[in-house]
């Protein structure tokens, strides 16, 4: 039986069990997460773990990254397992701070990030989301105070919003990003994949595809607005409707016209039933 994770959930709790795990010279690292973990979470764990001595995972769905009518109260919270999980990767502390925790009554500061937060992507649509994420963040990075903090590249622009984040605000954090972790048949891993019923989950595939067909047609010359154009029809043709399918710059994520632009990478956001997914691949 693996030692059983530290349960930490009050602040005073949380600093007495940093002091303990940190020791004299350990490094920690932490995965900030909203639970319902799947294996692209335990993918991090795994590079947190060779990374750094300790390892601490947050588990807090964060009520300020969504919007009223999204899904806040139905979003997965699967806390059994995932504590099952952390413990079978040997997670040394798991922080499961309540909403009061991290919003006490009166709480009234937000960090309201710029740059690649008003790329025009995911804020375009979730106009509240970064602030929200970037607000937890930075309370997630001064509470737990790690040496590293692990992201999906899944979420690329919301990776590149904490990874400014904690530069510009000097938070002593190392921003780790980690390739996207895909079912066999291509899907990015994601919480919300728990809310597609079996015909939408097949439809979903078509994400992927879309960026892989395009990044290969991007790379044989093709012009980048009608491959882009073509990719997005296709993803409306299975039946989501598209936010956006765009090609951007890779670490400005500023847009591009063509693959001399680049490093570029390829983003969708689309919606099937309830249910929105994003997906990215670089070309
Ligand atoms: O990617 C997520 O799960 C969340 O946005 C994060 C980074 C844990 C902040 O709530």
């Amino acid at each position: 039986m693996p030692k059983p994770p530290v349960i930490v959930r009050t602040l005073p709790a949380l600093r007495r069990a940093l002091a303990d795990l940190r020791g004299r010279e350990a490094t920690t690292a932490l995965v900030p997460t909203m639970g319902a973990l799947h294996d692209g979470h335990l993918a991090l764990v795994r590079t947190a773990k060779r990374r750094a001595d300790k390892v601490m995972v947050s588990i807090f769905v964060n009520p300020a990254q969504f919007a009223p009518h999204e899904d806040f109260g139905s979003y997965p919270r699967t806390w059994k397992t995932d504590v099952a999980k952390l413990a079978a990767e040997k997670v040394d502390l798991i922080w499961n701070p309540d909403v009061a925790t991290m919003y006490p009554d009166g709480f009234a500061t937000r960090i309201t990030p710029e740059g690649p937060a008003m790329a025009g992507l995911e804020d375009k649509f979730r106009p509240h989301f970064f602030g929200g994420v970037a607000t937890v963040v930075g309370k997630l990075f001064t509470q737990c105070r790690p040496d590293f903090a692990l992201f999906g590249q899944k979420d690329y622009q919301q990776l590149k919003v904490v990874t400014r984040m904690a530069r510009d605000l000097d938070l002593g954090v190392k921003v780790i990003g980690m390739t996207t972790v895909r079912e066999r048949d291509g899907l990015a891993m994601s919480s919300r994949n728990l809310y597609l019923t079996p015909e939408q989950r097949q439809t979903a595939t078509i994400l992927y595809r879309a960026i892989k067909d395009a990044s290969k047609r991007l790379r044989a010359g093709d012009e980048l607005a009608a491959v882009m154009a073509a990719g997005a029809e296709t993803i409306a043709a299975a039946g989501f409707t598209v936010d956006y399918f765009e090609a951007r710059h890779a670490e400005t994520l500023a847009p591009v016209s063509s693959i001399a632009d680049g490093p570029l990478r390829l983003l969708v956001a689309a919606k099937i039933g309830n249910t929105r997914l994003i997906d990215n691949a670089a070309v």
